[in-house]
C-alpha cells in the first residue's frame, strides 16, 4: 500500500474516532443522560463537532487527497475511497465559516420555534424562522451547485446521485398506480385489528423484542438494545451498533415493528467491514439504501404471513391469555390494516408513500421558489384532502408534525420512500436467488437471507453509488413496479379485491 494511502487511512480513522465519540455522547443523551447533564453535553458535542470540522477542512488533508487522486498505482477500491473523500472535502470547503455559523444559529432558533408552534398548533410561530431557513437552503443550493434543478443539490447530500428527474418518474408511479389502488382498498370492508390493542405486559414485550433481534441475527456481543422515545440505530463501529425501541402496554405493534425496523438498520451497520473503519468503503451507501435494509426486514419479512407462521407460536408463549382466541392469520390481518391517516409515522406501509409524495412535491417547489412559506399550511391541507381524502384539523397534526424542516433537512424525506422501493426490489431478487426462502422464513430461519444481504449489499459500503449497487444486485436500476407488484399481491388477498 503506498505510504500516502496509509497516511490518508490513518487520518480518516482519527476523524471517525472523533465523530463516533460524538455518537456515543448523542446515544447517551437520548437514552440515559440525567436532565441536568444537558448543558455541558451540548458544549461537549459542539467542541467535538468543531474539532472534526477543523481536522477535515485542513489543507494538509486536502494535499494528501489531491496527490492520491493523481496516483495511478492505487487499486479500484482505494481510488474510489479517495474520490469519495475528496468530494466530501471539496463540498465542505464550499461553505464559508460565516454561512455555517448562520445556518447553525438559524437551525437552533427554528427548532425552538417549531417546538412551540407544534405545541400550540400554530404555524405562524414557526413561519418567520422557516422563511429564514428556506432562504439559506436556497443559497446552499447555489453554493453546492446543480445542473438541472436546485433541489438536486440538497438530494445529493442524502442520496448521492439521485435527481428530481428520477424522483419525478418514481413518484409518478405512486400517483398513477398506488393512489387508485389504495382507494380500492379504502372502499373494501375493513379487517379486525383488536388483537393488537389489548393489555400486554411491558417486560414480556421487551423479552419478546430481544428474541426477535436474536432471530434476525443481530449480534448482542456487538451491540445492545435500550428504550427511547423515538427509536433509532447508532453505530460506533461495526462491532458496536446500538438500537433503541419503544414499548406501549396497550398497543403490541409499536415494539414489534420498531424493533424489527431498527434491527434491519443495525444488521447493515454490523455487516460493514471493520477493516475499512473510517473509510467510505466502511460506511453505509446512502440513506435510501439504509432504509431499504430496515424496511426489508420490517415489511417484506416482518409483516409477512410466512414470518408469523413461526413467530406467532413464540409470541403466544408470552401472552397465552390475550392470544388464545386468535390465529396467525388474524394477527397477520391486524398488522396490515390500511387506512388513511394524518400522521406519517403512524401510517401503514402503502399509504405511507402518500405522506412522502406530499412532502416531496412541497419541498421541491418551495426550494425552487414557486411558492412561499406562508402558503404552506393551505397547500399541505389541500394535498391531504386530494391524496388521502382527509381534513387536517390543526397544524400540529398537519404541516408541523415532522421535525425535519426545523433541522434544515430538506431532501431527506424522499429517501424513506425509495428505501421501501429498493427493499421490494431487493427482496424479490433474494427470492429468485435463494431457493426455498419462504419455507426457511416459515421455519424461523432467516440466516440465508442475511448472508445474501451481507454479500450483495452490506460489505460494499459506499464503494458503489446507490443506483449502481441496485443494478449490480438486481440487474436494473430502481424500479417502482416491484413495490407495486408486492403491494398488489399482498393487499388484493388481504382485502379480497
Ligand atoms: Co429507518
Amino acid at each position: 500500500m503506498p505510504e500516502k494511502y496509509s497516511l490518508y487511512k490513518a487520518k480518516m480513522q482519527q476523524l471517525a474516532d472523533i465523530s463516533h465519540a460524538a455518537s456515543v455522547l448523542n446515544w447517551d443523551q437520548e437514552v440515559y443522560m440525567p436532565s441536568k447533564g444537558a448543558q455541558f453535553r451540548a458544549q461537549q458535542l459542539s467542541t467535538l463537532a468543531g474539532l472534526h470540522h477543523q481536522f477535515f477542512a485542513s489543507d494538509e488533508l486536502g494535499e494528501i487527497l489531491n496527490e492520491l487522486n493523481q496516483d495511478d498505482s492505487l487499486t479500484f477500491e482505494q481510488k474510489r475511497n479517495v474520490q469519495l473523500t475528496l468530494k466530501d472535502y471539496t463540498d465542505n470547503k464550499k461553505y464559508t465559516t460565516e454561512f455555517v455559523q448562520k445556518m447553525s444559529k438559524t437551525v437552533s432558533e427554528a427548532f425552538i420555534a417549531w417546538q412551540e408552534a407544534k405545541q400550540k398548533a400554530d404555524f405562524t410561530i414557526f413561519a418567520p424562522k422557516l422563511k429564514e431557513l428556506v432562504k439559506l437552503k436556497r443559497e446552499e443550493c447555489e453554493i453546492l451547485g446543480y445542473t438541472n434543478h436546485p433541489y438536486d443539490a440538497l438530494l445529493d447530500q442524502y442520496e448521492p446521485g439521485i435527481t428530481v428527474a428520477e424522483l419525478d418518474e418514481i413518484f409518478e408511479g405512486v400517483k398513477e398506480q398506488l393512489v387508485p389502488f389504495v382507494k380500492e382498498i379504502f372502499a373494501a370492508p375493513q379487517n379486525d385489528e383488536s388483537v393488537m390493542f389489548q393489555h400486554y405486559d411491558k417486560d414480556k414485550q421487551w423479552q419478546f423484542s430481544l428474541d426477535l433481534l436474536k432471530d434476525m441475527g443481530y449480534d448482542f456481543d456487538a451491540g445492545r438494545q435500550d428504550i427511547s422515545t423515538h427509536p433509532f440505530t447508532t453505530s460506533f463501529s461495526p462491532q458496536d451498533v446500538r438500537v433503541t425501541t419503544r414499548v406501549n402496554e396497550n398497543d403490541l405493534s409499536e415494539i414489534i415493528w420498531s424493533t424489527i425496523h431498527e434491527g434491519g438498520h443495525a444488521l447493515y451497520e454490523q455487516g460493514l467491514l471493520p477493516e475499512y473503519y473510517g473509510l467510505p468503503q466502511g460506511s453505509a451507501c446512502s440513506l435510501g439504501i439504509h432504509e431499504s435494509q430496515s424496511r426489508l426486514w420490517e415489511n417484506n419479512v416482518g409483516r409477512s404471513l410466512a414470518y408469523w407462521q413461526y413467530q406467532f407460536e413464540k409470541l403466544k408463549k408470552y401472552f397465552p391469555e390475550q392470544l388464545k382466541n386468535y390465529t396467525e392469520e388474524d394477527f397477520y390481518k391486524a398488522m396490515n390494516i390500511v387506512k388513511p391517516s394524518l400522521i406519517r409515522t403512524n401510517a401503514d406501509e402503502v399509504t405511507y408513500h402518500f405522506h412522502i409524495l406530499i412532502r416531496y412535491e412541497i419541498e421541491k417547489e418551495l426550494i425552487a421558489g414557486n411558492f412561499e412559506v406562508d402558503e404552506l399550511p393551505a397547500l399541505w391541507n389541500k394535498k391531504y384532502r386530494d391524496y388521502l381524502g382527509i381534513d387536517v384539523p390543526s397544524d400540529d397534526k398537519g404541516v408541523l408534525q415532522d421535525i425535519h424542516w426545523s433541522h434544515g433537512s430538506f431532501g431527506y424525506f424522499p429517501t424513506y420512500s425509495i428505501g421501501s422501493f429498493y427493499a421490494a426490489q431487493f427482496f424479490q431478487q433474494a427470492n429468485k436467488e435463494i431457493e426455498g426462502l419462504e419455507n426457511m422464513i416459515q421455519k424461523g430461519d432467516t440466516s440465508k437471507l442475511l448472508e445474501w444481504l451481507r454479500e450483495k449489499i452490506h460489505k460494499h459500503g459506499r464503494i458503489f453509488e446507490a443506483n449502481q449497487l441496485c443494478e449490480k444486485v438486481t440487474g436494473e436500476k430502481l424500479n417502482f413496479s416491484y413495490f407495486m407488484d408486492y403491494a398488489q399481491k399482498k393487499y388484493r388477498s388481504l382485502y379480497n379485491l
